[in-house]
């Protein structure tokens, strides 16, 4: 089946979407959206669509049909977007974050529930050899029961703009990777948070642009984040720097490399890397009516990892994750 896809948002992630839906032959690229035309016309120019070019869903929606809605907009206009396709029986494959709130993300949860539609979220740091190779040998390996976890993710990113203006640019920009990226690691879901926010001297921000977490999870886990954007020199990968303590030994993934290990590892090969690995998962399951590991329902607990640090570090104390996920 050929899923007929309305696409939201021809800003700078598409590239990464466009590139890799255009090789597919089971979606077709049906219908664009973007409130700048001028922006929508080149993508439909530089990936040579044919399809028609709208300035908003309702228009789109009512001069064509679609099965998906692809939305790539800012965060802000998420839920609104999701509302309307949802409602009109159309699955939503999103980029991250799943909302801007956690009151949104869990409305867009309500809404697939009341819809029946799905609504999947893009978290391509999941998909590489090295997360799978690190993750299974956590979880499958021998090195029997972890007990922690950790990343170091310093960074010094100069991308001007809204980011060096926003409240939590770490937190709230970048972070939701890192926290997804340890829940898939640990296989399992966090309980609190005790964090520390700050804006380190020499910081180019001017909302905090450093954080240091302490993160419980399910089965006594203790997941340690510490973060800068800000960060001069010897700076780690953007996928972080981890090490995994259990019971038989530490496990060392530096973010670039294959991790290394004081017990054996098997390498897992991910066939697809990064935004392809996550469109691909979210296209199969859609035609196989299944869930993505990154559906909305999954994501929520991202979320409120983010939201969770930055109430612990306002309020200065503990955070239950559960105290964020209810109505
Ligand atoms: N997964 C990743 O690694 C990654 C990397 C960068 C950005 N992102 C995410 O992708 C999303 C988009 O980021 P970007 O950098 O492409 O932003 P961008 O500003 O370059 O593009 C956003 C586009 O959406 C359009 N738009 C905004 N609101 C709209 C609306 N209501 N209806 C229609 N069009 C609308 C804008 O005109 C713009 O063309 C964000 O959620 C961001 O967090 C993810």
């Amino acid at each position: 089946m050929i899923l007929k896809a309305l696409y939201a948002g021809l800003g700078s992630i598409s590239d990464s979407w466009l590139s890799y839906l255009v090789t597919r032959d089971d979606v077709e690229i049906a219908g664009l959206i973007d409130l700048n035309q001028e922006t929508a016309l080149k993508k439909k120019e530089k990936y040579n669509l044919s399809c028609p070019v709208f300035s908003d869903i309702e228009t789109a929606l009512s001069n064509g049909s679609f099965d998906v809605l692809i939305d790539n907009i800012v965060p802000s206009g998420r839920l609104e977007l999701a509302e309307k396709a949802l409602s009109n029986g159309l699955h939503v494959l999103s980029e991250k974050p799943l909302a801007s709130s956690m009151k949104e993300g869990l409305e867009i949860n309500r809404l697939s529930r009341k819809y029946d539609r799905n609504f999947f979220v893009m978290q391509n740091r999941r998909y590489n050899t090295n997360m799978f190779t690190f993750r299974n040998a956590i979880i499958n390996g021998s090195a029997g029961k972890t007990g922690y976890l950790s990343a170091e993710f310093m960074l010094g990113p100069h991308f001007g703009g809204f980011r060096e203006e926003m409240e939590s640019p770490l937190l709230i920009d970048m972070a939701i990777h890192t926290f997804d990226q340890a829940r898939f690691l640990l296989n399992c879901n966090p309980v609190s948070v005790y964090c520390h926010e700050y804006n380190p001297a020499g910081s180019w921000y001017k909302g905090n642009a450093s954080a240091v977490c302490v993160f419980e999870f399910e089965n006594n886990i203790v997941f340690s984040y510490q973060g800068s954007w800000c960060a001069n020199g010897f700076n780690t990968s953007w996928d972080s720097s981890w090490r995994a303590i259990a019971e038989n030994g530490s496990i060392l993934w530096d973010g670039t490399n294959l991790p290394v290990s004081d017990i054996p590892v098997e390498k897992i090969i991910c066939d697809f890397n990064g935004h392809k690995g996550c469109i691909n998962e979210m296209i199969t399951c859609l035609h196989e009516n299944r869930m993505a590991s990154t559906s909305s329902f999954d994501n929520i607990y991202s979320l409120a990892m983010v939201f969770a640090s930055i109430k612990s570090s306002k309020e200065n104390k503990k955070i239950y994750i559960k105290e964020l996920l209810e109505d």
